[in-house]
């Protein structure tokens, strides 16, 4: 199964991402969490890419576009995977379909989960991310059992750089004119499925669940 999560910042795709790579079996595939860990670890990609991501802009297209292309070639996504966090441009969006067409596959579904911008900067700012495996945890709605340690990995927990209100703000901006494009590029592709993203998290999953099967 090959599922694409769209959706604003903060609406929750990392956190069904997770859960759908988990039931499924398939790898979770989140563009912002590869450029985490090569900011972390200091790599020339990292370096690039944390000057667009700390201004809350998207990182160039031509950075993205083979390093995911070359992910789902890999061994473990042969049964499918989750993208997170990619495509977010017709560009991406086009070149993803070219290397799909190329590999005999195609996108099953494309979820967006759906929440308003006033909901968004609460959520962003009570948001806390384990840098190591990426794990996510919210102040107020999914607190990690012991504070500021990550439960999966144990690593020191984090509030990312761009979830500041006024990176918030722009990412937002970014999101509606550059990637919202997309819900009307699947749509027309018949893979599109809308889920309500302001419900309590497990209840958005069993929403998910029940158009996945
Ligand atoms: P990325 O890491 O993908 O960030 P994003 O799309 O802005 O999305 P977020 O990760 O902020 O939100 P999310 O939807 O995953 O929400 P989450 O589940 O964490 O990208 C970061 C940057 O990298 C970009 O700005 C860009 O610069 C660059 N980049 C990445 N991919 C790129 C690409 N393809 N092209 C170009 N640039 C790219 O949930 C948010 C919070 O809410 C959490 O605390 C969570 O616990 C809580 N929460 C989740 N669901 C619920 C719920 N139902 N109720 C209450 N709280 C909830
Ligand atoms: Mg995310």
């Amino acid at each position: 199964m090959r599922i694409i999560m769209l959706g604003a910042p903060g609406a929750g795709k990392g956190t069904q991402a997770k859960k759908i790579a988990e039931k499924y079996n398939i790898p979770h595939i989140s563009t912002g969490d590869i450029f985490r860990a090569n900011i972390k670890n200091g790599t020339e990609l990292g370096v690039k890419a944390k000057s667009y991501m700390d201004q809350g802009l998207l990182v160039p297209d031509e950075l993205v576009v083979d390093l995911v292309a070359d992910r789902i070639q890999q061994d473990d996504a042969k049964a499918g995977y989750v993208l997170d966090g990619f495509p977010r441009t017709i560009p991406q969006a086009e070149s993803l379909d070219a290397a799909l067409a190329k590999m005999g596959q195609k996108i099953d579904y494309a979820v967006d989960v759906e929440v308003p911008d006033e909901n968004i900067v609460n959520r962003m700012s009570g948001r806390r991310a384990c840098v190591k495996c990426g794990a996510t945890y919210h102040l107020q709605y999914a607190k990690p059992k012991a504070e500021g340690v990550c439960d999966v990995c144990g690593e020191q927990l984090i509030l990312r750089d761009d979830d500041k209100p006024e990176t918030v703000q722009k990412r937002l901006g970014v999101y509606h004119q550059q990637t919202q494009p997309l819900i009307d590029y699947y749509e027309n592709q018949n893979v599109l499925k809308e889920v309500d993203g302001t419900k309590d998290m497990e209840e958005v999953f069993a929403d998910i669940v029940s158009i996945l099967g």
